[in-house]
């Protein structure tokens, strides 16, 4: 891990109170430094537990919310009504009931043909994006190394230039529509969330192993001119060397 990365190892039971809270510090400070905050969202378990957050009273009064403009780091092909889609998940346990107007939110089409949802997709980030770079992503880890739709030995971890393409997936013999490292590599600043015991060697091999990015996609994210943090919890943390040491907040 090079400087440009945080780690913060918490306990299971806030590692959403921290990553809400980090949110809300990322959105405060790009609205009062350039007056919006534009993110990419994940789907996944600890963004559901964040969304779940966001709605409370509290988090609904920490920032102008009409500042904010949402966008998706990855979808599947399917529709926005349907339960595996990851607008449907983000607006069901969160969103919908803060007040971000619809004219600002953007959903990736996972029920159009793939590459024409990702054409369309990556036409719009270029049209919408101011600098073309997102103020804040999150991001999950699957337990093979994924993240976003970038599964390990997939054609998109290839893309040099494409913000968005339709990937396919063999081994869940499926389409997954995803940002690419080039726009990921833009972002000011990323969030990485990875919980469960199911994870704990995976995350070693990431944050500790060699570099095999193909094998490990999450290892080819975030670099030196970008802040990425990596919201822990204990389980998932288990394994790692530095666990005794990096037991606290680290900055
Ligand atoms: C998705 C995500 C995906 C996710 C990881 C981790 O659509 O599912 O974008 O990349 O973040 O699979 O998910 P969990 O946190 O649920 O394990």
């Amino acid at each position: 891990m090079n400087q440009s990365h945080h780690l913060f190892i918490v306990p299971s039971h806030r590692l959403a109170l921290e990553a809400a809270d980090h949110l809300i510090a990322s959105a405060k400070d790009s609205i009062d430094q350039r007056g919006a905050f534009f993110i990419a969202l994940s789907g996944g378990s600890t963004p559901k537990a964040i969304f779940n957050l966001l709605k409370t009273p509290s988090y609904q009064e920490a920032i102008d919310w009409s500042k904010v403009y949402l966008f998706w780091g990855d979808e599947r092909p399917v529709p926005p009504t349907d339960a595996m889609s990851n607008y449907h998940m983000a607006m069901k346990e969160g969103w919908q009931s803060l007040p971000v107007p619809q004219t600002q939110i953007f959903r990736i089409e996972g029920e159009k043909e793939p590459q024409k949802a990702a054409e369309e997709y990556n036409t719009l980030l270029m049209l919408l994006l101011p600098e073309h770079r997102f103020d804040l992503v999150m991001l999950g880890m699957g337990s093979d190394g994924h993240t976003a739709s970038l599964f390990p030995h997939t054609k998109a971890l290839q893309e040099k230039h494409k913000w968005v393409v339709a990937n396919w997936v063999q081994k869940l013999d499926t389409w997954r529509l995803t940002l690419t490292y080039p726009i990921f590599d833009k972002a000011r600043s990323i969030a990485i969330y990875v919980t469960g015991e199911g994870k704990k060697n995976t995350l070693k091999n990431a944050l500790e192993g060699p570099y095999q990015p193909d094998e490990l996609p999450i290892q080819r994210i975030g670099h030196e001119g970008q802040t990425t943090t990596w919201f822990v919890d204990e389980a998932a943390a288990k394994e790692l060397s530095s666990f005794e040491l990096k037991n606290i907040k680290q900055q």
